[in-house]
C-alpha cells in the first residue's frame, strides 16, 4: 500500500512542451496504485497523442466535452465527482489564466469548474510568460483559490531561454502530493468504529418506522478513515449503499440490533463516530401478523417505547473512548449541539440542518463541529470531501486526547 492507493487521480494535460513528461506522470501514479483518468486539450493532443496515455493509465482519455460516446460512458460531471485530486501537469499559461478567472470553454477547465477535487497546477510555460504581471495576478488568485502550485522550476527552456517556467519532473510532482496528502496526522493502527445510516423499527412483518437517513456520510466517513490507515468497522443499518471495499461492515436493522453490534466492537475501538440517525422509539410490541384494517375506527394508536440512546451508553461505558456525535438539527443548530456534547460526555460533535432540501438523502453537507472550548465551521461541499475533513480533524484531536490516556486503553467493561 502506498500514499496515493485508491486515489482517484484525473490528470489534466494542456498544450505545451512538458507534455510529454505526463506519460512519464501517468505511469508514476500508476506505480503509487492510483486510479487514473486523463483529460487533455486540444493543444496537447498537439504534443502526445491520447493513444499513448491511454495505454498507460488504463482508461479511456477524454478530450472534448461534446463527444457523445464519451458522455455516455462517463459523463464529464460524473467524471468531477470521480476525481479525488485534479492535477494539470503541464498548465500553460492560458490555462491558468482560464482557471483564475473561472472559464468553462474546454472540456478540462469545465471539469475544474464543476469539480471540489484538491486542484495541484504544474505550471509550464516559458520564462517571459511566467513573469509577465498578468500571469502573476493569475497565480496570486489561483493561491487565494487554495489551489496547490507544484513548481515551477528553473533551468533552460526549450525555446533555448533560461529562467523560471520550466514543469517540475513528474517525480518531483508525485512526490510533493505525497508530501501534501500526508502532510496530516494519521489515523495508522487506529481502530475506529462507525454506525451509519437509519434503522428500521418492525410494526409487523410488512411494517416498519425509519427515517430519510440515507447512509451517504457514515459510509463517506469509514472510506475516509479507512484511507488514513484506520481500522474501520462499519455498523450500518438498511441502506442502498455498495458495501465498501476492505471495511468490516456488520449490517443490523433495530436501534436494539445497532445497540448489540456496536456493544461488541466498542471494547477493540479507539474511536466510536455514531454517524446513525438511530430511531428513538420502536413499536412497544411487533405483531407476529399483518396489522389489519379495523372497518369500526378511523384512526390506529401506536404505543413507543424509548430505544437506547447507543452513543451516551456506550461514551458513559467507555470512558476512553474518543466519541464523535452528529447532531441533525432543524432549528438552533449551536444550542443542541452543545447540549449533546455535554449530556452525552462527547469528544467532538458534529451538527447539520436538516430539513426540506438539506442533510439528510443529499449528496452535500456542510458542518459546525464544536468540542470543549473550540468549535469549526466545514463549509457546504460534498459528503466525501467534507468526510476527509472531518476525519482529519478527528484525528488531529485524538492525537492530543491519546496523549493524555493512561497506557493501555481498551477497557475491558462491557455496555
Ligand atoms: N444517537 C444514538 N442512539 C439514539 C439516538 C441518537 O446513538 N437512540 C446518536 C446519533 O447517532 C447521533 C447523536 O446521538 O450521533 C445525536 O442524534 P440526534 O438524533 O441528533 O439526537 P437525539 O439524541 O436523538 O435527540 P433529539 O432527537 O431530541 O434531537
Amino acid at each position: 500500500m502506498t500514499n496515493l492507493t485508491g486515489t482517484n487521480v484525473l490528470l489534466g494535460i494542456s498544450g505545451g512542451i512538458a507534455a510529454y513528461k505526463s506519460a512519464e506522470l501517468t505511469r508514476l501514479f500508476i506505480k503509487q496504485n492510483a486510479n487514473v483518468r486523463v483529460c487533455m486539450t486540444q493543444s496537447a493532443i498537439e504534443f502526445i497523442t491520447p493513444l499513448t496515455l491511454q495505454a498507460l493509465s488504463g482508461n479511456p482519455v477524454h478530450t472534448d466535452l461534446f463527444d457523445v460516446e464519451a458522455e455516455a460512458a462517463m459523463g464529464h460531471i460524473e467524471l468531477a465527482k470521480w476525481a479525488d485530486i485534479i492535477v494539470v501537469a503541464p498548465a500553460t499559461a492560458n490555462t491558468i489564466a482560464k482557471i483564475a478567472h473561472g472559464r468553462a470553454d474546454n472540456l478540462l477547465t469545465t471539469l475544474i469548474l464543476a469539480s471540489k477535487a484538491k486542484l495541484y497546477i504544474a505550471p509550464a510555460m516559458n520564462q517571459a510568460m511566467w513573469a509577465n504581471p498578468q500571469t502573476t495576478a493569475n497565480i496570486k488568485q489561483l493561491e487565494q483559490n487554495k489551489i496547490s502550485l507544484l513548481g515551477p522550476d528553473a533551468g533552460e527552456q526549450a525555446c533555448g531561454d533560461i529562467g523560471l517556467g520550466r514543469m517540475l519532473e513528474p517525480a518531483e510532482i508525485v512526490d510533493q502530493i505525497i508530501a501534501e496528502s500526508t502532510a496530516t496526522p494519521s489515523l495508522q493502527g487506529v481502530s475506529v468504529l462507525i454506525t451509519a445510516g437509519p434503522t428500521r423499527e418492525a410494526l409487523d412483518p410488512v411494517r416498519y418506522l425509519t427515517n430519510r437517513s440515507s447512509g451517504k456520510m457514515g459510509y463517506a466517513i469509514a472510506e475516509a478513515a479507512k484511507k488514513q490507515g484506520a481500522q474501520v468497522t462499519l455498523v450500518s443499518g438498511p441502506v442502498h449503499l455498495d458495501t465498501p471495499a476492505n471495511i468490516e461492515t456488520i449490517d443490523v436493522e433495530s436501534a436494539q440490533e445497532m445497540f448489540s453490534a456496536v456493544s461488541k466492537h466498542a471494547k477493540q475501538a479507539d474511536i466510536f463516530i455514531a454517524c446513525a440517525a438511530v430511531a428513538d422509539f420502536s413499536p412497544a410490541t411487533t405483531s407476529n401478523n399483518k396489522i389489519k384494517k379495523n372497518s369500526d375506527t378511523e384512526t390506529l394508536e401506536l404505543t413507543l417505547t424509548k430505544n437506547p440512546d447507543i452513543l451516551a451508553e456506550t461514551s458513559h461505558a467507555h470512558p476512553n473512548l474518543f466519541t464523535v456525535g452528529f447532531a441533525a438539527e432543524t432549528t438552533d443548530l449551536e444550542k443542541y449541539a452543545k447540549g449533546k456534547l455535554i449530556s452525552k460526555k462527547l469528544n467532538m460533535i458534529a451538527a447539520n440542518k436538516v430539513g426540506k432540501n438539506q442533510g439528510f438523502d443529499k449528496d452535500d453537507n456542510a458542518l459546525l463541529v464544536l468540542w470543549e472550548g473550540g468549535k469549526c465551521t466545514l463549509p457546504l461541499t460534498s459528503k466525501k470531501h467534507l468526510s476527509q475533513q472531518l476525519v482529519q480533524l478527528i484525528s488531529e484531536h485524538f492525537e492530543i486526547y491519546k496523549h493524555h490516556l493512561p497506557s493501555n486503553t481498551h477497557d475491558e467493561q462491557d455496555v
